[in-house]
């Protein structure tokens, strides 16, 4: 029977997340007493060795990340990344409401490893109510002296979707429109203010107390090799129990669905799954005994993304989904870049079309060259990305497409 398999999320709902001493008491920041008894360089090869790569996507080695920081100047910054704004994704909220105070001491963990006493969360503008707790925790964690001299702030994104990329994120705490940079340079050496500086997601922060706790060869050792650890994942759409689940990351998609997640409502067929958001491709029920882990996603064209799981029964019209997910992406592009403001304009145009029957085979055609053209030229991973659900619904459900065409 497959069960979760609780790191980050062990004491949830059983301390107050907002107070240091109780999160003191269940083992919290020795990690980051460890930290601080390492010269850095160590530091960094201990958390290169535990294989954690990050949680908000991308899913790059985070101490390879910081390897890339120099040691000079003085001043650094450390961001952590809760703009959240991954439609069906809520797994940084949970970490952030059932364990901060174990957030705040990985971001002072890498402030070590990288020379900075300067952190920032961007915290997702819909949350206010999680800014206060954050700003609690902070506030008792300082008090408490648990951080020692590494300091943080909050700051509120306002909606954009675009703002959850590291270098829009940058601009938008600079007081900038949240509009993405050209990469490189990468924020590791010209990041805020032109400073070096980390972005990590709010999930890979919190893995570092544990790491550090019980050290890299455990973290190694738990799910799959390539993409060690666990992964929180939320559960949404057709399913019996829509919730959070923490698993290592070598659980089979088909468990989480079927096991953890007590099946498709209602005992109906399933049509589809959708891993990682709105950008994540459409996954058929034949590829579901895939690992949930980044390289395993990978090879069967999809992503583990943030961790959003979508679930779709039989029922569902996955023309019209898409025909959403094309508004959701012409709404968020910052407009920056041609292929991106362009493309996004005319994939919406063209799905409304077929959406409405009014369609044709040119249309899909069109569709599948404006996807390669989005894909290679687009500035940001949010145009790159965007065509990935029309052509993973093209791949596995034309004929969905082809009986809306007039
Ligand atoms: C359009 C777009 C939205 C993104 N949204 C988020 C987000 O909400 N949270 C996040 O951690 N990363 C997000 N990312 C990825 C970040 O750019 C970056 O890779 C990540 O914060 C790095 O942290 P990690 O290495 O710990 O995953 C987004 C990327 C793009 C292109
Ligand atoms: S790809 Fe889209 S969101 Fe990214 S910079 Fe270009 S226009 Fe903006």
């Amino acid at each position: 029977m497959t069960q979760e398999y609780r790191v980050l999320l062990e004491h949830a709902d059983k301390i107050n997340p907002e107070s240091a001493a109780d999160y003191i008491q269940v083992g919290g920041y020795k990690g980051l007493e460890k930290a601080h008894s390492m010269n850095p360089r160590d530091l960094t090869d201990e958390v290169k060795k535990s294989g954690l790569r990050g949680r908000g996507g991308a899913g790059f080695n985070a101490g390879m990340k910081w390897s890339f920081v120099p040691q000079y100047p003085e001043t650094k910054y450390v961001v952590c990344n809760f703009d959240e704004g991954e439609p069906g994704t809520y797994k940084d909220r949970i970490i952030c409401q059932k364990n901060a105070q174990a957030l705040l001491e990985g971001m002072a963990i890498c402030g070590h490893a990288i020379g900075s006493n300067n952190g920032y969360i961007y915290c997702r503008g819909e949350y206010p109510f999680v800014v206060e707790m954050l700003k609690n925790a902070i506030g008792n964690a300082k008090e408490s002296g648990a951080l020692g001299e590494f300091n943080i702030e909050v700051r509120m994104g306002a909606g954009a979707y675009v703002c959850g990329e590291e270098t829009a994120l940058i601009e938008s705490i600079e007081g900038h429109r949240g509009e993405p940079r050209f990469k490189p340079p990468f924020p590791g050496v010209e990041g805020l203010w032109r400073m070096p500086t980390v972005v990590n997601n709010v999930e890979t922060f919190a893995c570092l107390p544990y790491i550090m706790t019980n050290g890299a060869d455990w973290f190694a050792g738990i799910g799959a090799k390539s993409y060690p650890g666990t992964k929180v994942l939320t559960l949404t759409g057709d399913i019996e129990n829509p919730t959070y689940f923490e698993v290592p990351t070598d659980y089979l998609l088909r468990d989480v669905i079927y096991e953890l997640g007590g099946g498709v409502k209602g005992g109906k067929k399933l049509k589809a799954v959708q891993v990682g958001g709105t950008s994540g491709a459409f996954i058929p029920p034949q590829n579901l005994d895939t690992p949930i882990d980044f390289d395993s996603m990978g090879a069967i064209g999809a992503a583990l993304g943030s961790g959003a799981v979508f679930v779709m029964d039989e029922s569902r019209d996955i023309v019209d989904i898409i025909n959403r997910i094309a508004k959701f992406f012409e709404h968020e592009s910052c407009g920056q870049c041609t292929p991106c403001r362009e493309g996004t304009f005319r994939c919406k145009e063209i799905m409304e079309r077929i959406n409405t029957g009014r369609g044709s085979l040119k249309d899909i055609e069109n569709l599948k060259v404006l996807a390669r053209i989005m894909q290679k030229a687009s500035l940001c991973g949010l145009g790159q990305a965007a065509p990935i659900p029309i052509t993973s619904t093209l791949e596995h459900f034309e004929y969905e497409y082809l009986r809306k065409l007039v």
